[in-house]
């Protein structure tokens, strides 16, 4: 497969108003694209980046779109926006999450539904069709969360693994060969962002507080410029359906699921 060419691109990036997407949005323009949506809940984060990125790479580079990725009209009103605003829609980023294992509906809601919503958009309906180029890309923000068990955060780490499952599913051949949008994951380690540091009160409880505290301490962490830098490495080489680790700004590294009709089958007796 060959590279994917990010200038004169048009990207929708949700949560594009701050922390790793906010980045990712910066970088892709400083890499060529065209333009970029920022899709988010946050106006007034929103509406200052803009401001900033007009400062930073001139006018008509950037839109803020009001965007809960939870409903459907409104991820669809940000496709619409894009189009209106830069007549093509290339690359989706599908980085807004939460983490709030407390409100757990809400946060499936936005981690899992969120993404649903930008997959069956993106993929079936408007990428296709609105493409400037030979191809579209899907980005999923998945975790490490996504593909290794956290006990401290059990339902984000579910609504992570939904993320992972989506992107193989979506990034298989069959869909590739049919719509010609790449779809590719991020695993990101702990980032410097509000997310990682704003989780007071939002575990299932203090026990589960108290470990997370403890297992945050292992865990190397990287700043949300640094992560983006290596989201632009994916985006241009990864293949459809890959999942890619980024973890304390190490080079990405590709995280793949073995076969299980190949693996030894253990019988319940063997564990026994
Ligand atoms: N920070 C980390 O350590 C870390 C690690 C692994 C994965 N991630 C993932 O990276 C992604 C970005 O997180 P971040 O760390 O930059 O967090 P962040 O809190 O800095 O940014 C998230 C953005 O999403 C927006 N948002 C929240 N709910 C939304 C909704 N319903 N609709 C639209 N926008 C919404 C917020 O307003 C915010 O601008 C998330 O999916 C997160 O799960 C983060």
């Amino acid at each position: 497969m060959s590279q994917f060419d990010i200038v004169n691109k048009i990207a929708l990036v949700t949560g594009g108003a701050s922390g790793l997407g906010l980045q990712c949005a910066i970088k892709l323009l400083e890499e060529g694209a065209r333009g970029v949506t920022l899709a988010d809940i946050n106006k007034v984060a929103g509406t200052k980046a803009v401001r900033d990125i007009e400062e930073k790479f001139g006018p008509n580079k950037a839109i803020f779109v009001y965007c809960n990725i939870q409903h459907k009209s409104d991820f669809e009103n940000a496709f619409i926006k894009t189009i209106e605003s830069f007549q093509n829609i290339d690359v989706l980023i599908n980085n807004a999450g939460i983490f709030d294992d407390r409100c757990y509906e809400k946060e499936i809601g936005v981690n899992v539904i969120g993404v649903a919503h930008g997959m069956v958009l993106g993929v079936d309906k408007y990428i296709p069709k609105y493409r400037s180029g030979s191809e579209g890309l899907i980005v999923n923000v998945s975790s490490i969360a996504g593909i290794n068990s956290f006990p401290f955060i059990p339902i984000y780490t579910g609504t992570k693994f939904a993320i992972h499952g989506m992107t193989l599913a979506w990034g298989d051949v069959f869909h590739y060969s049919r719509t010609k949008v790449r779809v590719v994951g991020v695993c990101p380690g702990a980032t410097e962002t509000p997310l990682l540091r704003n989780f007071a009160g939002l575990t299932l409880g203090p026990d589960y507080e108290a470990y997370m505290v403890e297992g945050l301490k292992l865990c190397p962490s990287q700043t949300p410029e640094q992560m983006a830098n290596r989201t632009m490495e994916i985006i241009k080489k990864a293949p459809s359906g890959t999942m890619w680790v980024v973890e304390a700004n190490m080079e990405p590294w590709k995280f793949e699921l073995p076969n299980y009709q190949n693996i030894e089958k253990v019988s319940l007796d063997q564990v026994q």
